[in-house]
């Protein structure tokens, strides 16, 4: 059994499919999924598709591009509806310095509030951080989540990678894992004890190989497990059983 912990399925681009996408992922042992909101909309969308499959969850969240967007009003529609049991995380919620689509200012205040929002309705947060390592961190320890969370495709070294571990964050690896430039991964799955890492899609974008160049689905999730297994040198079945044990973990659903 496999947990996709990162999957978009209320993208526009699952409009035509998305029931087919889900089974597809089901009937090769993609067993759960996690939608990840974005946006005020999303997170709307995300608790119509869980509440719609018993086997999927939701998080509400804004995501640092759309920061610029929120108002009271915003957060107040979220906290309604991260009331619904099956919202499992508050995400996906950080920083982004590679596209700036929203004011750097405003990118920090939205995430901090939001992680004190986790913090208010004892939800772990999911975490996105695009060239944003030394700002996260800072902010992280200052306004520490209580209920933990998970660095989402994470991308940074081994050497902050040990001080999220420190903090109990589980560490999220996906598509990117298996391009021929993943050192930064690599080097951090091989050194991730086995009872910390968990493994996403972000479909439909990160596309892992050897469907490169296709829209990505919560059924090949399977090619990022293969990868741990074979940078672990663990057994399939072994890294898919750690991951999943993990997810149930991170997202308090044991
Ligand atoms: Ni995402």
């Amino acid at each position: 059994m496999i947990w996709d912990t990162h999957a978009h399925l209320d993208d526009k681009q699952f409009n035509s499919d998305r029931d087919k996408v889900i089974q597809r992922a089901r009937e090769v042992g993609v067993k759960t999924m996690v939608n990840i909101a974005h946006s005020e909309p999303s997170s709307g969308e995300a608790v119509n598709i869980a509440t719609k499959y018993p086997f999927i969850y939701a998080t509400v969240g804004i995501h640092p591009h759309n920061a610029q967007s929120c108002t009271e009003k915003t957060w107040e529609h979220l906290i309604r509806l991260a009331q619904n049991p099956k919202v499992v995380a508050w995400g996906e919620i950080g920083l982004d310095y590679y596209r700036d689509l929203s004011p750097r200012d405003i990118q920090r205040k939205v995430f901090i509030r939001q992680l004190e929002l986790a913090n208010d309705m004892g939800l772990p947060v999911v975490i996105h951080d695009r060239d944003a390592h030394g700002d996260i961190l800072q902010i992280v320890k200052k306004h520490p989540p209580q209920e933990g969370g998970v660095f989402h495709s994470y991308s940074g070294s081994w050497e902050m990678a040990r001080e999220l571990l420190a903090m109990g964050f589980y560490l999220s690896f996906s598509g990117p894992l298996t391009y021929k430039n993943a050192r930064h991964a690599v080097e951090v799955v091989t050194n991730i004890p086995e009872d910390r890492f968990v493994v996403e899609t972000d479909c439909p974008y990160l596309t892992p190989e050897p469907y490169r160049g296709k829209r990505n689905e919560p059924a090949y999730v399977r090619e990022v497990v293969k990868k741990i297994a074979e940078l672990k040198g663990i057994p399939f079945e072994k890294a898919a059983q750690f991951s999943s044990e993990n997810a149930q973990k991170l997202f308090r659903l044991k």
